[in-house]
């Protein structure tokens, strides 16, 4: 079975109603969302960092999957699947997705401040102070802030460089070491970009550029291959 390797960021949640970074400015609350979700924040500003993420958990329960999440979880009937995210909200899950790597980290989890590996599900939308791991200690977003490590990029540089086909959708490709991936994948694997303001990526080659909006171009694409 073929190996799709998928890369996706802000853009496949945006017709779902999740703005994006860039969309939105940066800003959230008048606050830079690099001032906000940050380590030093969190030790300076507890409140608003968890403000920032509840109202984020929040939203994410009134919103549901779109026409591009639901199509790669389709594309799993004649391929061997593999989404790598940046994105915490849980679309492609609830799309039917089954192997989904978050590279920033999930949403709906809360995580030790302790012991990183104690990680939970956030009950409901809210994580509150006073919600404390089984050490004892207060539970924060399990979240991968500005400045902090980014464990899941080693198991996802290797998933791309297993790709027979790798799919880039709504990404600006700002962020590193998420935008390096591309670079690990071979350079005779045939590459999508989904995004309507795509700009062209120097120097990777076999690459199609859908300049259109995920909610349609995923599905044309994944017509496309399930065709093949
Ligand atoms: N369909 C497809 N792409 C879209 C759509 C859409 N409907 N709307 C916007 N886009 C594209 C934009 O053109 C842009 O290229 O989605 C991309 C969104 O880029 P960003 O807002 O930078 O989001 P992302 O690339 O996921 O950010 C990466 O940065 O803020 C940090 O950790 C955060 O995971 C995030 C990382």
């Amino acid at each position: 079975m073929q190996k799709i390797v998928i890369l996706t960021g802000a853009g496949i949640s945006a017709e779902s109603g999740i703005r994006t970074f860039r969309d939105s400015g940066g800003l959230w609350e008048e606050h830079r969302v690099e001032d906000v979700a940050t380590f030093d924040a969190w030790l300076n500003n507890p409140i608003l960092v968890m403000d920032f993420y509840n109202q984020r958990r929040k939203q994410l329960l009134e919103v549901e999957p779109n026409a591009a999440h639901h199509a790669l979880a389709k594309l799993e009937e004649r391929f061997d699947v593999q989404i790598i995210t940046q994105n915490v909200d849980d679309l492609h899950e609830r799309a039917g997705s089954s192997k989904v790597l978050h590279l920033h980290g999930e949403l709906k989890k809360a995580r030790s401040t302790v012991d990183e590996s104690l990680v939970y599900d956030v009950q409901g939308w809210e994580l509150k102070f006073g919600d404390t791991c089984e050490k004892g200690s207060q539970l924060r977003p399990h979240i991968v802030w500005f400045g902090e490590a980014v464990p899941m990029i080693e198991p996802a540089a290797e998933l791309s460089a297993e790709a027979d086909i790798f799919i880039v959708i709504g990404t600006s490709l700002n962020v590193y070491p998420a935008a390096g991936l591309i670079n690990y994948v071979p350079v005779s694997c045939m590459k999508y970009l989904v995004d309507p303001n795509a700009s062209p990526l120097p120097g990777i080659r076999n690459l199609s550029i859908i300049r259109e909006k995920a909610g349609t171009g995923v599905p044309e694409l994944v017509e496309k291959l399930l065709a093949l």
